[in-house]
């Protein structure tokens, strides 16, 4: 066996967890035209681990904020139950054009997606309370507080709330970064952490994805 440096290892084995699922034909066309959108497609490492939390909990209505070119939404789509809904949000009604073809590319057209246009803030308190499986956030950085306290109205108990960008392309870890989105997504991370109705996970998934489920509150069935 070669000798390699841990962080030799470690590259190796996130490379390959990164790759380990192929995308397909839908998926790998939509990322690049999200790239030139200027609207940053998920990983396929964090695709993966979406697929999988909306699997996990049967998800039949899920929210994502931060549309895109769609890449996030088709692989929570691919996790979610046959009869599920996303309901997508996006401020820019050209990203959602692309990602309607892009659902459309993966077999998801018409009633399955519910995209909304318009800024997530004036959106998100027009959906109802405790009526989502999961929500998947993924737009503004530095609204991520207030994106985090409408998801914890919008979820059933049991219910997964999910984030990219978790690790801010390695600037939450370094200790001397402290742009405004690095800082509004340390107070994030701390939010999920000490809320004591979340059972918290982060993944190094991608950019990193921090996810939490809500507690079911004791004595409720
Ligand atoms: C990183 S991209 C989303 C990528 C997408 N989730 C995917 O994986 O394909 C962020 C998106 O959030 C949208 N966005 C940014 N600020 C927003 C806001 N305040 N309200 C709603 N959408 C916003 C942008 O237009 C952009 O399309």
């Amino acid at each position: 066996m070669s000798e390699r440096s841990e962080a030799e290892i470690a590259l190796a084995n996130r490379q390959f967890c990164e790759s380990w699922l192929d995308e397909d034909q839908p998926i790998t066309d939509a990322r690049p035209r999200g790239q030139d959108l200027g609207a940053m497609p998920i990983g396929s490492g964090g695709g993966v681990v979406l697929r999988f939390l909306a699997a996990s909990v049967n998800a039949r209505s899920v929210v994502e904020i931060g549309t895109g070119a769609g890449v996030s939404g088709t692989w929570l789509l691919r996790g979610m139950d046959e009869d599920g809904v996303l309901t997508t949000i996006d401020v820019e009604a050209a990203h959602q054009q692309i990602a309607k073809q892009t659902f459309a590319a993966a077999g998801f057209a018409g009633h399955k997606v519910r995209l909304i246009t318009g800024q997530a803030l004036e959106v998100l308190p027009r959906l109802s309370d405790g009526a989502y499986d999961l929500v998947f956030i993924d737009a503004a950085k530095k609204e991520y507080a207030d994106y985090l306290a409408e998801a914890m109205r919008l979820l059933r108990p049991g219910g997964i709330v999910a984030i990219d960008n978790a690790l801010w392309h390695g600037q939450v870890a370094d200790p001397t970064s402290r742009d405004e989105a690095t800082i509004a997504i340390r107070d994030l991370l701390r939010r999920v952490r000490d809320d004591e109705r979340l059972v918290p996970l982060l993944l190094p998934s991608g950019d990193g994805l921090l996810a939490a489920v809500v507690k079911t509150p004791v004595g409720s069935g």
